[in-house]
């Protein structure tokens, strides 16, 4: 009865892995869960309010496919003002989630058996993204002694005729690894050599850690503003996971694209949350910056726990809020994953699903007490293991 399309696509292992986490939890079991992929902060209240009063002003209504005017208006007059991009409306649409957006966009640009460079360690989705579009994924291994940024000698290596899109995530879930300007410089220029599309995927560009800069390529190279989808959200940034808010800038005629196949789809955006997001972006941004150095402190903390833990080494992430975390020391990190939950009720997320055997990644998006607890079990695991062998 299943389409050929959809049997070789997985369902999202990192859902996957909190849902168990959470079954387990209901169960009574004292989970420490470190597989979030969402802040564990509340969303502001200046923007919950947002949400409130558009609903008691009766703004319950479809909106435009692509977003009520306003709301599209400030993602214009934010990325113009970030990126010094000159986007108008017609370059930017919103979408039900950045994981929306990119499965637009990949609906959008690929033909089968279109190449889309993505590099590992990636985000989950990102493949079998393309492979729903028809696409074929091509992954190109970004390494450790390099802080997982890719080598643009590598990448080119990987082009073919048939490469259309490449995919940049910067900071990186799972890594944490924030590109630098020369690296992006050299992928610029990959991308005008080869006409290729830049999808770049800036959903954690508020989440970088001081000293640490987020960079675009669209600031080292704004004049491949024609051949890049910018694509960003509310999600993380503002605590906004549940709402359902991404969005997208790029040239008009893949905007309009999306926008058609939008129209066939989910319709327009939630009307309450799109006045709730426009809330966020053009509120008080005092909460994020409070987020940030929270997220800082967590960070620390969690590194310097795992990094002490023998047979466990962690580099410290510039961005996102996912420490990726080294086992290969250990044995299999699917099973030494699997072992975590299943003995001592620690949930992670294996690196399998990211392209990347022998990682395994923590959510920080959890309190200090939960890592404290996690990084306890965990050494008090491996010290057991030890002993036993
Ligand atoms: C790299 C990356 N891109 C996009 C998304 C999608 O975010 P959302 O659909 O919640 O806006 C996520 C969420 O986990 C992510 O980690």
């Amino acid at each position: 009865m299943l389409s050929n399309r959809v049997q070789n696509v997985e369902a999202s292992p990192t859902l996957a892995l909190a849902a168990k986490a959470k079954a387990l939890a209901k169960e009574g079991k004292p989970v420490i869960n470190f597989t979030a992929g969402e802040p564990d902060f509340p969303t502001p209240e200046h923007v919950k309010k947002a949400g409130i009063e558009a609903i008691q002003n009766n703004r319950t209504r479809y909106t435009p496919v692509g977003g009520t005017p306003e709301f599209k208006q400030a993602v214009v007059d934010l990325l113009n003002k970030d990126l010094g991009a000159q986007y108008s409306a017609a370059n930017v649409m919103i979408n039900c989630g950045a994981k929306h957006t990119l499965y637009n966009i990949f609906q959008a640009v690929c033909n089968d058996g279109d190449e889309v460079i993505i590099i590992s360690p990636y985000w989950v989705s990102y493949p079998d993204m393309v492979k729903l579009a028809g696409g074929k994924p091509v992954i190109v291994a970004a390494d450790e002694e390099q802080g997982f940024i890719p080598d643009p000698k590598t990448l080119e290596a990987a082009i073919t005729s048939k490469t259309k899109v490449i995919v940049l995530n910067s900071p990186s879930n799972p890594t944490g690894a924030l590109m630098d300007a020369v690296t992006l410089k050299g992928i610029a220029e990959l991308a005008k050599k080869h006409k290729l599309l830049v999808v770049t995927d800036e959903i954690y560009n508020e989440l970088v850690y001081a000293p640490a800069k987020h960079v675009s390529i669209l600031h080292v190279a704004p004049e491949l503003v024609d051949q890049t989808i910018w694509v960003g959200g509310v999600s993380k940034t503002y605590a906004m996971t549940g709402w359902r808010i991404g969005y997208a800038a790029g040239p008009q005629e893949i905007i309009g694209a999306m926008t058609r196949i939008q129209s066939h789809s989910t319709s327009n955006p939630t009307s309450i949350s799109q006045d709730a997001a426009l809330a966020a972006i053009t509120g008080n941004q005092d909460e994020v910056d409070q987020h940030r150095l929270e997220f800082q402190k967590r960070r620390d903390r969690l590194v310097q726990g795992l990094n002490a833990i023998p047979g466990i080494t962690c580099p410290t992430p510039a961005g996102a809020f996912y420490a990726w975390v080294n086992v290969s020391a250990l044995g299999d990190s699917a099973k030494i994953s699997e072992q975590w939950l299943d003995e001592v009720y620690v949930a992670t997320v294996p690196g399998e699903g990211f392209g990347c055997p022998g990682w395994v990644r923590f959510s920080f998006a959890t309190s200090m007490e939960i890592i404290d607890e996690g990084i306890k079990r965990l050494e008090a695991w491996v010290t057991e293991r030890a002993q036993k062998v």
